[in-house]
């Protein structure tokens, strides 16, 4: 009797992870709508994308079964004014303004791309243990400066959309009587983009991957600027361990000028 069981728990089991479709949340409102990705692949909109430099795959040129993020967002009712946040199975959370998604500039689409169980993409550099999938947001054309590389979320489990940032962290931002053109302002956005994504500030924001930058103390009041400067290029240049999760954003990612923006942000904040 109790080897049926086992053997019918065992064959359940084996019939769920062959059937187990991966679920993407889609949060507006109250509603939550949970997309499965067996659906998802049957998509009338599905097309083939390439991306040609994908930062998830160390830049390497990937095709991937992509949907328009445009009309699909559309379809739940999500609006060009609203503020999104994306989070990842691992932690990471992006925030993105709404037309970012749906109304990209001429030459720049978003989409949504999906892993299909039978052909799996290949494993991340690092962690090695998983794939981008099942669902990752992918740029066509991207501006490095709208979208920047950190910005593409992976295994991305959830797209809700949210208060604006100045009424959700208010404690982010700096002396609004600076001017937009002044590098604590661009430091600012520089930030938002490719920093809080990990790390919080004045403890807010939504991802603690990384630690507080400025609570209780400043980076800025405990770090050599030189070694700082040569962390936020490369950590592991800094110190080395294997657990490190922060990567390096070289040149090619971030100017010496944007590097030092986002230093007078932090500074100004320490005060
Ligand atoms: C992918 C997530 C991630 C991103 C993006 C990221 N960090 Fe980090 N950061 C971390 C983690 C995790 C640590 C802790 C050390 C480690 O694991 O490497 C860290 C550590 C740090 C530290 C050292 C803190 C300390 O007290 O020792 C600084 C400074 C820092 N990050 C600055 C930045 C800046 C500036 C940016 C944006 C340009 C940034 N990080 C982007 C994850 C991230």
């Amino acid at each position: 009797m109790r080897l049926c069981k086992l053997i019918f728990c065992l064959c359940l089991s084996g019939f769920q992870a062959l059937f187990a479709s991966e679920i993407l949340e889609i949060q507006v409102g109250a509603q939550t709508h949970k997309l499965l990705q067996k659906d998802l692949l049957k998509d009338p909109n599905l097309q083939t994308v390439t991306v040609h430099a994908d930062p998830a795959y160390a830049g390497k040129s990937m095709t991937y079964a992509a949907i328009p993020t445009a009309g699909l967002l559309k379809s739940y009712g999500i609006q060009e004014t609203d503020a999104l946040q994306v989070t990842s199975r691992d932690g990471f959370v992006s925030l993105f303004a709404a037309k970012e998604v749906l109304h990209p500039q001429d030459t720049v689409q978003a989409f949504l791309a999906i892993e299909s169980p039978e052909h799996p993409w290949p494993t991340l550099a690092s962690p090695a243990t998983a794939t981008a999938g099942a669902f990752y947001l992918i740029w066509q054309h991207p501006s490095s400066v709208l979208i920047g590389k950190e910005k593409w979320p992976y295994q991305v489990a959830r797209i809700e959309v949210k208060a604006p940032l100045a009424s959700r962290f208010p404690a982010i931002f700096p002396d609004a009587k600076l001017p937009d053109s002044d590098p604590v302002q661009k430091g600012f956005q520089l930030f938002v983009q490719n920093c809080f994504v990990c790390h919080c500030l004045n403890q807010e924001g939504e991802s603690h991957v990384g630690p507080d930058l400025n609570f209780p103390m400043s980076v800025t009041a405990y770090w050599e600027p030189n070694a700082l400067r040569k962390f936020i290029r490369n950590p592991q240049s800094v110190r080395s361990w294997s657990q490190g999760k922060m990567r390096g954003f070289d040149e090619k990612e971030m100017s010496d000028d944007q590097l030092d923006q986002i230093l007078a942000y932090l500074k100004h904040m320490a005060k």
